[in-house]
Parts: structure tokens; C-alpha cells; sequence
């Protein structure tokens, strides 16, 4: 990985702000990611984000943190986090923010445990392809405190492969429908693309169960987007 990703987030970190990531994935063209966005305040967060914000108690976990934008609002409620990511820029501007426990770290090699994690921003991205999903749960399910929950959000991104006349021409011989291949550019440079799951509902909630946690749909959002909550 070449953390073009890190780089931009530091580059806004340091006031050196002239361009945005561009992204674009197997089944879609190029669209905008603002770095602004990405250091969003609480006002501006989208719902399914305020409601994890408000739900999350005790010890925390934030998951692939970038920024830390949801961090740095729990910290400042007065709540324990720790911020983790596999991005060196990303880790790098969470300490020069502010968070005081965060940590370099792929979300499988982590080993303490939570009341709370969250997974934010399309939290099942990470997960990279329905076939890790088991492995990912159950990993997660380790690191909870009793009584603790896993708070992700997604979204089912079937209405993408609807077509003018209301079908879908989503191909049933080939992988899950959410599985995507995603591509990010900075600055004239093209990051190694990577994998990005989006789950629907019930196939979290089916995975999960599977591996012995409970799934309930917390809220929707405005466009195919839910946030979950795992128990
Ligand atoms: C879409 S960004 C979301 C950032 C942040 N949660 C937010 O809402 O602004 C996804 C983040 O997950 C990180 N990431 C991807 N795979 C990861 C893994 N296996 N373990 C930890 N972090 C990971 C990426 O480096 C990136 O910073």
C-alpha cells in the first residue's frame, strides 16, 4: 500500500489542502472524496453516525479511525478510545489531533477488549469479501467486553446495478453483488486497488447469527445505507 491515503489526510492535517482523493470502484466512475469530509465534526456527520456516536459506552474501539473524527468526539465526551488503522498518515494525524491511544494495527491483529467497537463509514469495507466475513465476526466477537457491542454501519447497493426499466442486471454466476474492487487517486498518483465490501442487512444478520451474535437494524438512512448493531 502506498498510504495515498494517509498522505492526503496529512497533507489537510498541515494546512496543505489543494486537492481532493478521487475514487472510483469496479462498477462506478470517478467521484469526489473531500479531505474536509473525512475531518467532519459531529454536526456534520450523517445520522446513522450520530446515533452510533450516542450509543457508544464504556471502553472503545474505533476501527479503521482515518482521521478520527468520531474518536476525537468520544474523547472529548470524556469516553476511553482507541483509534486503529493500517494507514501511517492516518495514525499520524489522530496523534497530531489529539487522541491520546491510537495505534497502527490491522483490526485482526488486535487482542484487547471493548464495550464498544465501531466500524464507520461503510464499517463492512473493511471486511473485503463476503467469503472473510465469517472470520472478521468472529474475530470481533473475541475482542468484546460481556455485554459489549459492535456498532457498523453499510449499505446494500443492489439499486446500482438497476437498470432504466426498473430490472437488475446483476450476474448470479459471479461473487456477491457487494464485493467491489476500489481504486483511489491523490495528486497524480494511483494507490494498488483494493477490495471494499458492502453488506446488505440480512446478510450481516445472517453471517452473524451464524457465528453466535445477535444483529438488529438500528436505524436507516436516507439511501440504502443502516447502521447495525452486533451483540
Ligand atoms: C472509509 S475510511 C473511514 C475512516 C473513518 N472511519 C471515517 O469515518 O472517517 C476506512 C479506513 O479503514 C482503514 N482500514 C482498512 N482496512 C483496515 C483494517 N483491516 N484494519 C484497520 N483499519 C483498516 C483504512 O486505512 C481507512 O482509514
Amino acid at each position: 500500500m502506498k498510504d495515498l491515503f494517509g498522505t492526503a489526510l496529512l497533507d489537510y492535517q498541515k494546512g496543505h489542502y489543494t486537492e481532493d482523493i478521487i475514487t472510483s470502484t469496479s462498477i462506478s466512475d470517478d467521484d469526489i472524496l473531500p479531505l474536509p469530509y473525512l475531518f467532519r465534526d459531529y454536526k456534520d456527520m450523517p445520522k446513522l453516525e450520530k446515533k452510533a456516536l450516542n450509543l457508544a459506552k464504556g471502553t472503545i474501539l474505533d476501527v479503521g479511525c482515518g482521521a478520527g473524527s468520531h474518536s476525537l468526539y468520544l474523547q472529548k465526551q470524556g469516553l476511553k478510545v482507541k483509534a486503529i488503522d493500517i494507514s501511517q498518515g492516518a495514525i499520524d494525524v489522530c496523534a497530531l489531533r489529539g487522541i491520546k491511544n491510537t495505534e497502527l494495527k490491522h483490526l485482526l491483529d488486535e487482542t484487547d477488549t471493548f464495550d464498544t467497537i465501531l466500524l464507520l463509514m461503510n464499517g463492512t469495507g473493511i471486511f473485503q469479501e463476503l467469503s472473510q466475513l465469517s472470520k472478521y465476526l468472529i474475530h470481533l466477537k473475541s475482542l468484546l467486553k460481556p455485554n459489549g457491542q459492535i456498532l457498523i454501519d453499510s449499505s446494500d447497493i443492489k439499486y446500482m446495478y438497476e437498470d432504466e426499466d426498473g430490472g437488475f442486471w446483476i450476474d448470479t454466476n459471479t461473487n456477491y453483488y457487494g464485493e467491489l474492487d476500489y481504486f483511489l487517486s491523490y495528486k497524480d498518483e494511483t494507490e494498488i486497488p483494493l477490495k471494499w465490501l458492502y453488506l446488505d442487512f440480512n446478510t450481516l444478520k445472517f453471517a452473524s447469527e451464524t457465528v453466535g451474535l445477535q444483529c438488529e437494524l438500528v436505524v436507516e438512512g436516507d439511501h440504502f445505507d443502516y447502521l447495525a448493531r452486533l451483540s
